[in-house]
């Protein structure tokens, strides 16, 4: 498999990322760590997680995904297998990007982790009421110790971004390699329009999430009662319209064509796309898993690609 770099790092990755999200949601610790298993035996080793997962169950207070991360990294003796990416800014006890924030939040996550080094520190959120210079202090302190490889930006606007890459320039600071913005078939417009053109001016690494639409695009919601009682109906409402369902449409058109499943069509569309690295979507089974392992191994058409872009266009 042809592995992709991180900004000017030599961190390698596969162009599929595992997204920790569900891990201790909608995936118990052992379909978690069979989900892992499974993954690292695809030849795939990115794996991405954040402090507040899950900290929207009830009874949850954020770093059950690290937690069950770091259990797996113990008793499989498989750290060295992945490129591990955490997140700092978005849990209530943690929130925000100030230097004293963030020192604190990496010791929790890497005790939780079981590790002493985190290959991607993502900020989750941009912090415009701290300076970028005291958050790229911060990470500098953390590169230097060891604790952290590489620092990505979730979640900013294409002209923060410039804002951060101009600052860590002129300071001598770690500047963001690598970009986390939402994107998929469906939602296209906002990536597309702001931050890609950064990205690709700047050489930046961008893997994206909800890659799926939270599952929407693998087909299994076509009606309102498809999403009753689901885990992620909710979520997955608001794609369900003419221009959800025209979506739908073509993935089976292209699914068909290449005898594959909707939801490798709809990843592997993404992982086309010049501007990507890799897209991040998650599973809650090793069944589920196929589908998106899938994504790295089949390449679309032209015309596939076409059909995909026509259906899913959002210029007016
Ligand atoms: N930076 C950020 O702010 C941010 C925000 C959101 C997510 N993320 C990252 O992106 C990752 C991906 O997001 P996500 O997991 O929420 O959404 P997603 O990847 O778009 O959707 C994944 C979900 O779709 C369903 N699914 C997957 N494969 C399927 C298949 N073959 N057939 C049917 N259903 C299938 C599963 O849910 P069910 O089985 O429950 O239906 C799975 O958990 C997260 O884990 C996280 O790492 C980052």
């Amino acid at each position: 498999m042809q592995t992709r770099s991180i900004g000017t790092s030599d961190l390698e990755v596969a162009p599929l990322v595992f997204g920790g999200n569900v891990f201790g949601w909608t995936a118990d610790e052992r379909t978690s760590f069979s989900i892992l298993d499974a993954f690292v035996d695809h030849g795939l080793n990115f794996v991405d997680t954040a402090d507040v997962y899950s900290a929207w169950v009830d009874g949850h207070q954020g770093g059950e995904s690290e937690t069950i991360i770091g259990k797996w990294f113990k008793e499989s003796g498989k750290r060295d297998k992945i490129v591990l990416a955490t997140k700092v800014g978005m849990l209530g006890t943690r929130a925000g990007l100030s230097a004293a924030n963030i020192a604190a939040a990496v010791d929790d996550s890497l005790r939780r982790l079981k590790t002493d080094y985190i290959d991607v520190y993502f900020s989750h959120l941009d912090d415009d009421k701290t300076p970028l210079d005291e958050t790229l202090g911060a990470y500098q302190k953390l590169v230097q110790a060891g604790k952290v490889r590489v620092v990505g930006a979730s979640n900013y606007k294409g002209e923060r971004l410039e804002e951060a890459l101009a600052v860590a320039k002129d300071s001598g600071l770690p500047a963001y390699q690598i970009l986390q913005p939402e994107y998929n078939l469906y939602d296209r417009e906002g990536y597309e329009t702001d931050l890609e053109p950064v990205a690709q001016k700047h050489k930046i690494a961008v893997v994206t999430y909800f890659s799926l639409a939270s599952g929407f695009l693998s087909g299994k919601y076509r009606s309102k009662e498809d999403m009753e009682g689901k885990a992620r109906g909710s979520r997955v409402e608001k794609y369900l319209n003419e221009r959800g369902l025209r979506i739908l449409d073509a993935l089976d058109e292209v699914a068909k064509r290449n005898d594959a499943t909707p939801a490798t069509v709809a990843l592997a569309w993404v992982i086309a796309r010049p501007s990507v690295t890799a897209p991040i979507a998650s599973a809650t089974s090793v069944k589920q898993l196929e589908s998106l392992a899938a994504a790295t191994r089949l390449e679309l058409s032209t015309e596939d690609v076409q059909t995909l872009d026509q259906a899913s266009a959002w210029q007016k």
